[in-house]
C-alpha cells in the first residue's frame, strides 16, 4: 500500500471525517479522560495515536485535555495535523511507528485502523513497540476492526480480533474491558469493538 499516494489522490475510504463515535462517547463519559493528577501537572498527560491519518481522533483527545503525539508514515499529513494539535500542546511525528523511539512513555495509546493496516508479519514489532511506548499502569484503547472480514479478501485492512491483537501485545498488557463499538461509522462494512488494555 502506497499510503502517501492514497492521501495525495484523496482515496482514503477509512477516513470517517470525524473522531470515531466510540472515542467521542468514551471521552464524554470520562472513561478515556486524562488522569487528573497528570492533567494538573505542568507537562500534562501524554497520549499517542499511531497511524493517525488526518488525526480526527488525535484532535478529539487533545480537546479532551491529552497532550497528543500523532504519528504517521506520511510526511504530507503534517500541514493538516500539526497546526491543529499544536494549539493544544501536541505534535505530529512522521515515520515508521514500528521503529520509532519516544523520549517519554505515554499514558494512553488510541489505536484505530493502524494495527489492521500493517502487514501481519509486523504484528510482533507492533506489540514490542507498544510495550515500550506505554508507561506502567497506562492504557491502550484499541478500536478493533474489521472483526468478521473473510480472510480470503486479503488486506489491508487485515481481519483482526481481540485474540490476534492480544497475541501481538503479549504478557505486557492485561485486558480491562471489551465492548461493542457504538455509533454510526460511515461505510464500514465489518464489525468493530473497543478493547481497553492496561500496561502491567
Ligand atoms: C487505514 S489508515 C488509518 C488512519 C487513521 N487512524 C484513521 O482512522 O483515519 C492507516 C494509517 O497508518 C499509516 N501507516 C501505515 N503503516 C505505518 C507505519 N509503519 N508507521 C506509521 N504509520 C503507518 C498510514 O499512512 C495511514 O495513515
Amino acid at each position: 500500500m502506497d499510503w502517501a499516494e492514497r492521501y495525495r489522490i484523496e482515496h482514503t475510504p477509512w477516513d470517517l471525517g470525524c473522531a470515531h463515535p466510540t472515542l467521542t462517547a468514551r471521552l464524554a463519559s470520562g472513561e478515556l479522560a486524562p488522569p487528573q493528577a497528570a492533567s494538573a501537572s505542568r507537562s500534562g498527560a501524554r497520549a499517542l495515536v499511531p497511524g493517525c491519518g488526518r488525526a480526527h481522533d488525535a484532535l478529539a483527545l487533545a480537546r479532551a485535555g491529552w497532550i497528543v503525539t500523532a504519528a504517521d508514515l506520511v510526511e504530507d499529513l503534517r500541514p493538516i495535523v500539526e497546526p491543529q494539535l499544536a494549539e493544544f500542546g501536541g505534535n505530529f511525528v512522521s515515520g515508521d511507528v514500528l521503529t520509532m523511539q519516544f523520549d517519554e512513555p505515554f499514558e494512553l495509546v488510541f489505536e484505530h485502523t493502524f494495527f489492521c493496516a500493517i502487514d501481519p508479519q509486523q504484528r510482533a514489532a507492533y506489540g514490542d513497540r507498544m510495550a515500550r511506548a506505554v508507561a506502567p499502569g497506562g492504557r491502550i484503547a484499541a478500536l478493533l476492526f474489521p472483526l468478521d472480514r473473510p480472510d480470503e479478501r486479503g488486506g489491508p485492512p487485515w481481519r483482526i480480533d481481540e485474540q490476534v491483537y492480544e497475541a501481538a501485545l503479549g504478557d505486557a498488557f492485561e485486558r480491562v474491558t471489551l465492548d461493542p463499538a457504538v455509533g454510526r461509522t460511515g461505510g464500514r462494512e465489518w464489525l468493530e469493538r473497543l478493547a481497553v488494555y492496561r500496561r502491567r
